[in-house]
């Protein structure tokens, strides 16, 4: 299961201090299971571990027929309708036949896949709970109609529709044309999604274990919903980020030094920004990927200003490990690693940068997940929901909305020209 450490965090928050900011959070989480907070209409996320256990089979048999035609899916969806999927296929089975659209209004992007495509079998997965989110609209019109060019007699069975289960254009498409969907529940929001069929279907046809990365989910679920304070990893993380947000660190940097990590780093992004940046508070969420980016952003983060606090994301076991080779000479100056595992030094190089951030000034939390697989990382996904659904209660605001992402729409339909908004 998850765990946290704090231990190099004592010079940052005062044994007292850590223990009330607990007891606050052990608050929010009472509220968090009494389901009596801010948006308490959208927790059904909460659910997904055992709910989603009866999407396992269906998905399985939609991946089964798609891997036996050695098709590429194309996955259409932004935001949380693609940031949890593309973070477990990254992270478990990169060399998986599956491509993302929809996530951005490049049009080289777009033709390019379609060049690359052109003589492959080819199924999309279309993934909005609105259905009428502008960039994911507009990529499934531009491949839908390819794909119709392509399979003008079964163009039906290659489009797999994640939407609303009553409402929206997608959901009325789907229904015109007899096309295969999925539901999104309504009580479950897109960046907290990722173990509902937004994830799990794509995730399946990765060939990624969905039934383990729900247990794991569900036994980490399970922990967090009955431990309190320090016995809970998910509390502990909370009470560390609110109590030095309050403190002046602003900025929150998940580092990881797995680089299959990457993209979790980005779906946790979302979640903790849109979540919790409201009401002009918030913690801003960036991402580092070690020790890339010790020569790159490891300069500003150790002698920059000082409002940056680290949560450094750690694999126990990562799997596959190699053992530096002898040489027979040393001209390299290396010959004092040699017969050292690769893991063993990516593990010193981590300890060396929780101690020098840490003297730098900058808070070092560390997160640890036990394997680089399914079940771990079905545990990290719902930990973090949780984790920064109760600081965002602690902050205050509600973490399952985001009025703020509407004011640009607005503007971009008038300059548009989307009928309706002329004015
Ligand atoms: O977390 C969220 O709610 C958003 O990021 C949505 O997932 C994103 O805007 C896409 O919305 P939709 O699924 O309606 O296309």
């Amino acid at each position: 299961m998850i765990t946290v450490d704090l231990s190099m965090l004592e010079k940052f928050i005062p044994a007292h201090d850590l223990a009330q900011s607990l007891e606050d959070i052990d608050r929010q989480a009472q509220v968090l299971l009494d389901r009596t907070g801010a948006g308490s209409e959208m927790l059904g996320w909460l659910d997904l571990p055992e709910k989603s256990r009866s999407l396992v089979r269906p998905v399985q048999e939609i991946a089964a027929r798609i891997r036996a035609e050695q098709a590429t899916l194309i996955c259409i969806g932004i935001g949380g309708s693609y940031l949890g999927a593309q973070a477990a296929i990254t992270a478990l089975a990169p060399e998986a036949d599956i491509v993302f659209a929809g996530h951005h209004l490049s049009a080289t992007y777009l033709q390019q896949l379609m060049d690359r495509l052109e003589h492959k079998p080819a199924y999309i997965n279309v993934i909005s709970k609105s259905g009428t989110t502008t960039e994911p609209g507009l990529a499934f019109r531009i491949l839908g109609e390819w794909l119709k060019t392509s399979y003008p007699d079964d163009w039906r069975q290659r489009i797999i529709v994640t939407t609303d289960p009553a409402r929206g254009a997608l959901r009325e498409l789907a229904t015109t044309h007899g096309l295969t969907t999925f539901p999104i529940p309504p009580d479950v929001g897109g960046r907290f999604s990722v173990l509902s069929a937004v994830g799990l279907l794509p995730i399946a046809v990765a060939g990624i274990d969905t039934a383990a990365l729900l247990e794991g989910a569900d036994k980490q679920l399970s922990i967090l919903q009955s431990k309190r304070g320090q016995a809970n990893p998910g509390c502990q993380l909370a009470a560390v980020r609110s109590y030095l947000y309050r403190k002046g660190y602003k900025l929150e940097v998940l580092a990881t030094f797995h680089p299959e990590l990457q993209q979790v780093a980005e779906w946790w992004k979302q979640l903790a920004g849109e979540s919790e940046g409201k009401n002009h508070t918030g913690i801003f969420p960036a991402s580092c990927t070690y020790t890339t980016d010790l020569h790159s952003l490891g300069q500003w983060i150790q002698e920059g200003e000082r409002t940056v606090m680290e949560t450094h994301l750690w694999v126990a076991d990562s799997g596959g490990d190699v053992t530096i080779p002898a040489t027979g000479d040393d001209t390299d100056g290396l010959s004092y690693l040699a017969g050292t595992s690769l893991n063993g030094v990516n593990d010193k190089v981590r300890q060396a940068v929780v101690q020098a951030h840490t003297e730098g000034g900058v808070p070092c939390t560390t997160i640890t997940m036990p394997r680089l697989a399914a079940a771990s990382l079905g545990a990290l996904f719902i930990f973090f929901e949780y984790a920064i659904a109760l600081t965002g209660y602690h902050l205050g605001v509600n973490p399952f909305n985001q009025p703020g992402v509407e004011a640009y729409k607005q503007e971009m339909f008038r300059r548009l020209g989307k009928p309706g908004y002329e004015g």
